[in-house]
């Protein structure tokens, strides 16, 4: 229980770009995800799958993420080009948590999303424990529909995060962390 603490207690993020290789291989890969899928689950409906990205998928991944970038944007200067290039490249490995959302089901869409954030979550967790560094981005990337086709998502289906995963190059820089008492009130119970 003192282990799991002081994990909670010490995650923090690692910036992908402080991120390098090598990345986890498939056997750590496997390791990591059988400790990070035990996420709760109301309903037990799996509403997640993950996508692995790594290697030379990267690159024709930012390249496609720097085509997108003019095209969103016509008048993007070539520095933004670049920097959505290299989202990509830093970390070895990247996760793609997708949820898969079933509209109109009893589970509100809400309770599906959050299980897959729960994962994404668990993924850092389980990262730090392997000894990686990490960090959950979105960007505009994970709300594109043209970066979801080129995924492969289907109806439903949206990425909750992407996980980036490797050798942090440099220890993460550490931020002012809540406070609990500012953040907890007690419900009194109300008028009668
Ligand atoms: C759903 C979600 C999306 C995020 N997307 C981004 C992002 O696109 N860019 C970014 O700089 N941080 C993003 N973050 C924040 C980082 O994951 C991270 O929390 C931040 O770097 C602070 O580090 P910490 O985890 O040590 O507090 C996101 C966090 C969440 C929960």
């Amino acid at each position: 229980m003192d282990d799991l603490l002081a994990l909670l207690d010490t995650r923090r993020s690692t910036p992908s770009r402080l991120l390098a290789g090598p990345g986890p291989d498939d056997a750590t890969l496997q390791r990591m995800l059988q400790s990070a899928l035990r996420v709760p689950d109301h309903g037990a409906l799996t509403p997640w799958r993950v996508l692995l990205i790594r290697g030379e998928a990267r690159t024709r991944l930012g390249d496609l993420l720097a085509r997108r970038s003019r095209e969103r944007d016509p008048d993007a200067t070539e520095a933004v080009v670049e920097k959505d290039r290299a989202r990509f490249q830093h970390a070895p490995v990247v996760l793609a948590v997708i949820a898969r959302i079933q509209a109109g089901h009893r589970i509100p869409e809400q309770e599906q999303l959050l299980s897959a954030g729960c994962v994404c979550f668990s993924l850092l967790l389980a990262a730090q424990a392997l000894g990686f560094g990490a960090q959950w981005l979105t960007g505009w990337a994970a709300y594109d529909a043209v970066v979801a086709d080129r995924l492969g998502l289907g109806e439903g289906e949206r990425i909750a995060g992407f996980v980036h995963i490797g050798q942090a190059t440099q220890s993460a820089p550490e931020r002012p962390r809540p406070d609990p008492s500012a953040v907890l009130t007690e419900w009194q119970g109300g008028p009668a």
